[in-house]
C-alpha cells in the first residue's frame, strides 16, 4: 500500500475517532519559516467559510499558540479579538489547556502554532524523541499527542529544507501523523526556476505538498505588525492574491482531513 494512502487512512481512523475538533498543527524547525503567519491566516479563512460556522457562541475555528515568546503571543496583543471570524489561546507553554479544548463538542477545527525548535539533540538515537527535555519541548509532546495532522512550511531558500526533512523524519513519522508540506515566501518575482527547485527537493522525498506556494507579499508582514488577518486586508490585487493562498492551503487541508 502507498504511503500516501496509509496516511489517508490514518488521518481518517484519528478523526472518526473522538467526537472533539480536528487538531492541526503547525510546526518546522526552521524559525522565520511562516508558522505563525499560516496559523492565523488559515484559522481565518476557515473561520469565515460559513461551513465551520455553530449557532454556538464559541467559534468553531480556534487559533493556538503554545510558544512563551512565539510571534502568536505577540500578534494576539495587539488584535481587535471582537472581529476575529476564530477564537485565539495562548498556552505560553502551559500543559493541560489544549488536551481540555481538544474535547470541546462545539470546536471544529484547532490550528496550533509551535515554536522553533533548535535545542533538538542531534544525537538522539534514530527513533529516539530529539525534542529533549524542558517546558518547550514538554509543550510541543503534548500537541503532538493530540495532532490529527501537521502543516510543514518550507520557503524557497534552501536553509529551511533540511529542518523540514529532520520535522518530518524525526519528529511526525515515528508518531504516524500525516502532513503536508506548504511553501511559502515564494516571491512571484523571483519567476517559476525557484519555485520548481524547491518542488523537485519535495517531490523527490515523496513528501505530500500544496500545489502552489504561498506568495512573499509585503502586506502580510505589515499586518502581523497591526494585529491584522488575511480576511481583514484593505481591499486590493494584493489583498486578494494574498487571500487566495490561504483559501487555498483551507481547501487543500480540508481536502485531506
Ligand atoms: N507569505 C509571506 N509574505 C510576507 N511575509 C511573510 C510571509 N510569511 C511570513 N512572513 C513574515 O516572515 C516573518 C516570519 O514569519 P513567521 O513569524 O510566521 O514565522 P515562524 O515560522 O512562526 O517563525 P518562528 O519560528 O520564529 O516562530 C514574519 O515577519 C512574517 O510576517
Ligand atoms: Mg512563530
Amino acid at each position: 500500500m502507498s504511503s500516501t494512502l496509509n496516511s489517508a487512512i490514518d488521518v481518517v481512523a484519528r478523526v472518526v475517532s473522538g467526537d472533539g475538533p480536528t487538531v492541526v498543527v503547525v510546526i518546522q524547525q526552521k524559525g522565520g519559516s511562516g508558522k505563525s503567519t499560516i496559523t492565523v491566516n488559515l484559522a481565518a479563512v476557515a473561520g469565515n467559510s460559513s461551513v465551520m460556522h455553530n449557532d454556538v457562541e464559541a467559534a468553531a475555528v480556534v487559533a493556538a499558540g503554545i510558544d512563551p515568546q512565539g510571534s502568536l503571543e505577540r500578534w494576539a496583543d495587539r488584535v481587535a479579538e471582537e472581529h476575529l471570524p476564530f477564537d485565539y489561546l495562548v498556552t505560553r507553554g502551559e500543559l493541560g489547556i489544549l488536551p481540555k479544548l481538544a474535547k470541546d463538542p462545539n470546536r471544529k477545527r484547532i490550528y496550533v502554532d509551535t515554536p522553533g525548535f533548535m535545542e533538538i539533540d542531534e544525537d538522539a538515537e534514530w527513533g529516539a524523541d530529539p525534542l529533549g527535555d524542558g517546558k518547550v519541548a514538554d509543550a510541543m509532546r503534548e500537541v503532538l499527542d493530540l495532532a490529527h495532522f501537521a502543516i510543514v512550511p518550507i520557503t524557497p531558500e534552501w536553509l529551511s529544507w533540511e529542518p523540514a526533512e529532520f520535522t518530518i523524519e524525526r519528529i511526525l513519522k515515528p508518531r504516524g501523523i500525516p502532513f503536508l508540506v506548504v511553501i511559502n515566501l515564494h516571491d512571484p518575482r523571483d519567476g517559476e526556476a525557484a519555485l520548481d527547485k524547491v518542488k523537485e527537493w519535495i517531490d523527490e522525498r515523496g513528501y505530500p505538498r500544496m500545489a502552489d506556494p504561498i506568495r512573499r507579499y509585503v502586506i502580510h508582514s505589515r499586518a502581523a505588525e497591526k494585529g491584522l488577518v488575511v480576511t481583514q486586508y484593505d481591499p486590493s490585487g494584493t489583498a486578494l492574491r494574498a487571500k487566495e493562498d490561504f483559501s487555498a492551503l483551507a481547501l487543500t487541508v480540508e481536502q485531506v482531513l
